[in-house]
């Protein structure tokens, strides 16, 4: 975030002497993304940072995909996606790769357990919370998050998810999940995640055009100290895979940290949708973008105003883009009869011409508000899919604008 923040106790010069109660100094560390020519924080550790004892290869499983053949639209429910032992899921080994490309591997995990600590070395990670709740505890603070919220995780921050019932001030969405559970859509970059540029001025802050502003984000407000431990695991995942570390003090003991790189939340009931007298193409809804590939929010909106006005999209083919979209709330106008529902995932690859389905156009006549809610990630390089997607496709969804089809698997 290029918004500055300064959190517990820092020394008033950066890099000078900063001591403990003890006397002792304090561990200064950098992190700064793009070489130390961007973004960065300074964080002050009571223990070494650098400090590890031992590090193990991980077996990284699930993560072979496979072409997206034969090229069709598809459908996929998250909402049938299982797990061995429930209880035992955890946000990041039990996260599911569903799709990937070179850019961005997109996960989903429905966990009830605390994770291990964790961070990503290879990219940002931006986390959908589609119900539940849960504390990401990270090196810079606690962020509470429940239904609706996206967390941005900046690379190599290390955190976990403790899924946690009654966090949040907003618990209506997610309505019918098991108090304990949070389901998350995961997507892990391979570089940064940000609001989109044309948002910004030069200098970082909101444009007046921009659908949300920095009153709508939030960030770990105090330090995280955990109780010192010693041999404290952390998981990294890497270019090669996974890798273990053991740290000698638990990472966790940051006092303070001031900067510009942090985590931070940000509730897609906090976009405010951008409407016109005629259909908005998809870049309105735009709410991220990272590398090769952009996150749209789709949120309860009045509908276009023009007497003559379609509500519903006219039908079109993302010739340089791979849409996915997750239906999170309410009702989509455009899919009716299509099978999908709340937790459903569609993607229309580049290829392939898509739009509303038979008689969805006719009957958003007359609309003025859509109670919708999805999120959509576009694309720019084909996604592959992975063994999870392929074991909860509903393969008849590519024909149900004919109504039939010669192929009915
Ligand atoms: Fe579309």
């Amino acid at each position: 975030m290029p918004h500055y923040r300064s959190v517990g106790e820092i020394p008033r010069k950066r890099h000078t002497q900063f001591r403990r109660p003890d006397g002792g100094l304090y561990a200064e560390e950098l992190m700064g993304v793009e070489g130390f020519s961007s973004d960065s924080a300074l964080l002050y550790h009571r223990n070494l940072p650098t400090a590890i004892v031992n590090a193990e290869t991980v077996a990284d499983h699930g993560r072979d995909t496979a072409p997206n053949l034969p090229l069709k639209p598809r459908h996929f429910r998250t909402q049938d996606l299982k797990w061995e032992d429930v209880d035992t899921v955890d946000a990041v080994t039990g996260r599911r790769l569903l799709f990937a490309n070179a850019d961005v591997a997109i996960c989903f995990v429905t966990a009830s357990a605390p994770s291990p600590l964790y961070r990503n070395a290879f990219g940002d990670e931006l986390l959908y919370v589609q119900a539940g709740a849960a504390v990401v505890e990270t090196i810079y603070g606690a962020l509470p998050v429940a239904a609706g919220d996206y967390v941005v995780l900046p690379t190599s921050t290390t955190y976990r998810v403790v899924p946690s019932p009654g966090v949040g001030a907003r618990q209506d969405a997610g309505a019918g999940v098991p108090q304990d559970e949070v389901r998350l859509l995961v997507l892990e970059a391979t570089g940064h995640v940000g609001p989109p540029r044309r948002y910004l001025a030069a200098r970082g802050q909101f444009l007046e055009h921009a659908p949300y502003c920095e009153r709508d984000l939030r960030a770990p407000a105090q330090p995280l100290i955990a109780e010192d431990a010693t041999d404290v695991p952390v998981l990294v995942r890497h270019r090669a895979g996974l890798t273990r570390f053991t740290y000698a003090h638990h990472p966790f003991d940051v006092v303070g940290w001031d900067g510009c790189l942090y985590p931070w939340a940000f509730n897609i009931r906090d976009f405010e949708p951008i409407t016109g007298r005629i259909h908005q193409p998809p870049p309105v809804h735009q709410t991220f973008e990272g590398p090769n590939f952009v996150v749209c929010s789709f949120c309860p909106r009045k509908v276009d105003y023009h007497p003559l006005a379609v509500p519903v999209p006219y039908n079109h083919a993302n010739v340089d883009s791979d849409e996915l979209m997750f239906y999170v709330g309410g009702n989509y106008e455009a899919r009716k009869g299509s099978g999908i529902g709340l937790g459903s995932m569609s993607l229309h690859p580049s290829g392939c011409t898509h739009g509303p389905q038979p008689g969805a156009v006719e009957a958003s006549l007359g609309t003025d508000y859509f109670d919708e809610t999805a999120v959509m990630v576009d694309t720019f390089r084909p996604l592959q899919l992975a063994a999870a997607a392929q074991e909860c496709e509903d393969p008849s969804y590519a024909w149900s604008w004919s109504k039939g089809g010669l192929n009915q698997n």
